[in-house]
């Protein structure tokens, strides 16, 4: 990186390169310009530019390497220096002397470094007789700006950034250095594009892989913010939902992001697009991908499987063509991600030259995407733990980078605390299931790439239709690898499809082997044999990969050593070996070669549907006290493990779910590891294992009715948004039930609210948890209990879709009470006591840390005037971070649609509030005026009287930076609201504002505004 600021790297160049460099500009910006040979002894002049043949203005350079103390006391002297040379030109008549040189000025007026050698080369012009000038850095980059391309190409190795990047492009003709750089990277985009053109799961009549052709964003939402930018107040960067991941992160807001998302899911399809959008922009293809984000310059992508990485650093070589033989394994290593990428550079390029250095040439220079693809696929928490340590300490040295780079992390739901990207810097956004939308436009374009059309395709979009109105199908088709599946059974099937997991994948396997089986008669032959050594080889990649850093791929000899081995073992006949080898092959039934000479399975969970068939049907087989009732425990206990457990678990009988529960009981109790081991329980009951028999059913559901279980259920559903949907018929229900009747036992109890929260999400889409709730709070209406069970509603959010009849009669004894109103979603009674008071409850500000439900006055008061909006009016932009954040005050995302609606209701609830919307609005004339605030908190005062929300909104616009910056706030018309609010403005600005500074120097104001609880009305 340059050690002084500016967009060239001037440095780079060295002195005599940058002598040719300023030659270069002046003979572009003066034709007639005469430049001398570098390096020769020149009298002083670097280039002169005659006129009427005379020696008119002298250009002498300048070069240094480092930043020094003091440019002026070194320009001055080295001018003093050229005195006699100086002297001699001007006696030959020149009249204009120029220094061009790399150091950079200072601007401060007087003080800066500019004007003081001004002052000092108006004296020498005075003593020499000509006039002399200075051409600093800044000056010289302002040429080469508005030089041309062919100049900067010249001088490649100063450019950084997207100059560099466009050089990359453009550039063919560049030398040297930057010309190897150039063909290093372009070849390794060439490699990579080539290797992530197709998605990585193939069926075998599908006749386009194209993952352009295949691609549809799957939706995320932020899971966390990184922890750097909490106190930074941007919608931008707190909104839950993302939209489209891939969308999001060509758009890249943020430069570090871990992506979660379940076995299947698109994370590693994600990174394949979001690289081969940007390789487009430098290999100059489109093939159907969508171009990048306008204004968003391309980045260059490399993709890293993070099991190669932890397969290298255990001194494995797993880039190679042909993977070394076991005794040739050096030792393990322990380097940083730099050296990796500079090896994986060295063979995507084909093995031209590429180490450290090149390395940080690249990410210092120019703008990279970097995606770590399936961190959780590094089993071994060692390892894992290794590999973000050195994740982390190479996002701390691109800190420095001229172009922050992006780094995008992908990895599965972690409920084993294992190590991941530090939280500080990196967000977490979660992959969503699919929407039904999206399922549609993938179904058509599997179609497509099917060359399935006409009636065909709507017969299939019609079944797919009708399946998917099973809840079952549904949760199936909630995911693009799942869907894939579905789809091909049901274009091959017809409607008869499971509604269970491992069942789904049997039926493609099935279907798959079948038709492998119709062309080659050694399939057909074998196919017992073959399934079970594909079983067997399922197990032994997965558990060498928990075992060494393995990388889930295996060598060609030593995989046909592996299944003579096995079928010698197990006393079986290995003819079949032979045959399945008779010619090279790229694939060996399930197992495909991507890397050449190694074979692996096309995705991970297919490798874990045979692990975990291998360890159902065959392990232990030939062991007389193999204990089977061991394998789920040890299953659930391994994260590595989770998604074989969900398989393992789905393949066993009736008979033996009983066992199951029993184990899982088991390995509870153990408490060795609680969050794992309860995730992984709740998975196999979403997955509906123990579905056919309602009694284990229900005593699987209630391993999560302690109070451990109920918190850690409760934290993962309402932070967390990988947790499977429990359906009301795979246990649901039974839990649901046996926790609220927990909560009926002892409604104050402190597990009540996590208890109501997870009942009420089990119960979502039903109307039980209403009426059970309703019943509750009917009985203690207008009674002491009326508040607990407000409170509770206030958790579960339960009044939202109850129509105002339904509501009973409510004291709402207390603000607390009439906030938990509001926050449930109540409507009470139109004109009715209780409505008064949630409107005074909000009017108050206890609800501003609520989200608006409901259509009730109070509810759309929030919406419209709740403090979080006028703090975001106060920002200048968007992207600007105006407040600190202080208080948990919602940040609401309500429409303009929604507001319109909510202000319609207002006012014809009451028809005085129709001047406080048009002070909301504020108008013309009123930019950078505190007016819209002042204005909007006077009419709220005069329809409700002084209040704790129009004081808010006032100070919020008095506090804002730019108010009191520019004189135009003062144009603020009117007595402003202070007149209403006189106390709120004097404690205001004596003590509850401190002046801080936000990131980037400009000064802010926080808002440490404390409520008053307890005192009804709506002022505090
Ligand atoms: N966004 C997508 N558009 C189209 N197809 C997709 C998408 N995401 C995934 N798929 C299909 O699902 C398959 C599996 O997806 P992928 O390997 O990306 O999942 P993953 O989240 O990385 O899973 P794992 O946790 O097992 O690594 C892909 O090969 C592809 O066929
Ligand atoms: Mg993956």
């Amino acid at each position: 990186m340059s050690e002084q600021a500016g967009r060239y790297n001037y440095e780079r160049l060295g002195e005599k390169p940058f002598q040719q460099l300023c030659n270069a500009l002046l003979a572009h910006c003066f034709p007639d310009m005469r430049c001398y040979p570098v390096g020769h002894s020149d009298g002083g002049r670097d280039g002169v530019l005659p006129r009427d043949g005379k020696p008119a203005t002298i250009f002498q350079v300048k070069w240094t390497s480092k930043p020094l103390k003091d440019p002026v006391a070194w320009l001055t002297r080295t001018i003093k220096e050229e005195r006699a040379s100086i002297e001699r030109l001007v006696s030959g008549g020149a009249r204009q002397y120029y220094v061009l040189t790399s150091l950079e000025g200072t601007a401060v007026p007087r003080r800066g470094t500019m004007d003081r050698l001004d002052e000092q080369l108006s004296a020498y012009s005075q003593e020499f007789g000509v006039e002399m000038k200075v051409w600093w850095r800044a000056d010289i980059d302002a040429r080469v700006d508005s030089a041309p391309d062919a100049l900067k190409w010249a001088f490649s190795e100063m450019l950084a950034g997207h100059d560099l990047v466009r050089y990359l492009i453009e550039g063919a003709q560049a030398a040297s250095y930057d010309h190897r750089l150039r063909t290093l990277v372009m070849k390794v985009l060439a490699t990579q594009w080539e290797e992530d053109a197709k998605v990585k799961f193939k069926q075998a009549e599908l006749t386009s892989h194209d993952l352009a052709a295949l691609f549809v964003d799957v939706e995320a939402v932020r899971a966390a913010q990184a922890l750097s930018t909490r106190a930074l107040r941007s919608p931008d960067l707190q909104a839950k939902s993302v939209g489209g991941a891939a969308r999001y992160l060509l758009a890249a807001r943020q430069p570090f992001t871990l992506v979660r998302g379940e076995p299947g899911q698109g994370k590693s399809t994600l990174g394949q697009y979001l690289c081969q959008v940007h390789r487009a922009a430098f290999l100059k293809k489109q093939a159907g991908l969508e171009g990048l984000p306008v204004g968003t310059a391309p980045r260059v992508p490399l993709r890293v499987d993070l099991k190669d990485y932890a397969a290298w650093l255990d001194g494995g070589d797993p880039l190679e063509e042909s993977l070394p033989s076991a005794g040739r394994r050096t030792p393990r290593r322990k380097a940083s991600l730099e050296e990796f990428l500079a090896y994986l550079l060295r063979a995507r390029s084909g093995g031209l030259e590429a180490d450290v250095t090149t390395v940080n040439d690249i990410t210092q220079r120019l703008p990279l995407l970097v995606v770590l693809d399936g961190l959780d696929e590094v089993a071994h928490a060692g390892t894992r733990a290794l590999v973000v340590k050195h994740i982390d300490d190479f996002t701390a040295r691109l800190q420095h980078s001229v172009v922050v780079p992006q780094i995008v992390v992908t990895t599965r739901p972690n409920a084993a605390a294992l190590a991941e990207p530090s939280p500080e810097k990196y967000e977490t956004i979660a992959l969503s299931h699919l929407k039904p939308d999206l399922r549609i436009a993938y179904l058509r374009k599997w179609a497509a790439a099917r060359s399935v059309a006409g009636r065909d395709r709507r017969e299939l979009e019609r079944t797919f239709h009708q399946r998917s109105a099973e809840p079952h199908i549904d949760q199936l088709a909630d995911n693009p690898l799942q869907l894939t599946i579905l789809l091909y059974l049901l274009h091959k099937r017809g409607n008869s499809v499971p509604a269970n997991r491992t069942e789904l994948y049997s039926s493609y396997m099935e279907t798959f082997l079948d038709r492998e089986a119709e062309k080659s008669p050694q399939v057909e032959e074998h196919r017992k044999d073959l399934e079970e050594v594909t079983a067997f080889l399922g197990w032994l990649l997965q558990a060498e990969a928990e075992k060494s850093s393995g990388n889930g791929r295996i060598g060609f000899r030593e995989l046909k050593r592996s299944i003579l081995t096995y079928l010698f073992d197990a006393r079986k006949n290995t003819d079949l070996v032979p045959s399945l080898f008779t010619a090279v092959t790229d694939r060996v039934w399930a197992l495909t070669s991507k890397i050449q000479g190694t074979f692996e399975f096309d995705v991970q969970p297919l490798r874990e549907y045979f692990a975990a068939r291998y360890l159902y049907e065959y392990a232990g087989a030939d062991q007389r006290r193999f204990d089977t009732s061991q394998v789920l425990r040890h299953l659930v206990r391994r994260p590595y493990w989770t998604n074989a457990a969900r398989f393992y678990a789905g393949f066993a009988r009736a008979n033996e779910l009983a066992g199951l529960v029993e184990a899982l009981e088991d390995e509870k109790d153990s408490r060795l590891q609680p969050l794992q081991v309860l995730t992984a329980t709740w998975a196999l009951l979403a997955d509906g294992v123990f579905s056919s028999r309602p009694r284990s059913q229900q005593r699987a559901a209630e391993l999560f009715l302690d109070d451990l279980s109920v918190v850690l259920l409760s934290i993962q559903m309402r932070d967390h948004h990988n947790l499977p949907t429990l359906a009301p018929d795979r246990g649901g229900r039974e839990l649901a039930a046996a926790l609220l009747s927990a909560v009926d036992e002892d409604p104050e109890s402190v597990m009540a609210h996590d208890r109501v929260r997870v009942a009420s999400r089990l119960l979502k889409d039903s109307p039980e948890f209403t009426a059970w709730w309703l019943t509750r709070l009917r009985a203690a209406a207008d009674r002491p209990g009326e508040a607990v069970w407000l409170a509770l509603a206030a958790t579960a959010q339960a009044g939202n879709h109850l129509t105002p009849g339904a509501v009973p009669s409510l004291a709402l004894e207390g603000i607390s009470c009439a906030a938990d109103a509001v926050t449930a979603g109540l409507a009470p009674a139109q004109g009715s006591a209780a409505e008064q008071r949630m409107v005074a409850a909000v009017l108050a500000g206890h609800c501003s840390d609520s989200s608006p439900l409901g259509t009730s006055p109070a509810a759309d008061l929030l919406r419209v005037l709740a403090p979080q909006h006028f703090l975001h009016k106060a920002a200048p932009s968007d992207k600007s971070y105006l407040f600190h954040r202080a208080g948990t005050h919602q940040d609401l995302t309500v429409s303009a649609t929604q507001r319109r609606a909510a202000w319609q209701r207002l006012v014809r609830w009451d028809s005085r509030l129709g001047s406080v919307r048009e002070a909301a609005k504020g108008g013309l004339g009123q930019r950078r005026t505190t007016a819209l605030w002042g204005n909007t908190a006077q009419a709220v005062g005069a329809v409700f009287g002084p209040c704790w929300l129009a004081a808010e909104a006032a100070v919020i616009g008095a506090a804002a930076p730019w108010t009191s910056s520019s004189p135009a706030a003062t144009r603020s018309r009117g007595p402003g609201p202070w007149v209403r609010t006189p106390t709120t403005v004097c404690s205001f600005r004596r003590s509850d504002v401190t002046a801080s500074t936000a990131p980037g120097g400009s000064s802010s104001t926080r808002t440490t505004l404390t409520r008053c609880h307890g005192r009804p009305g709506y002022w505090p």
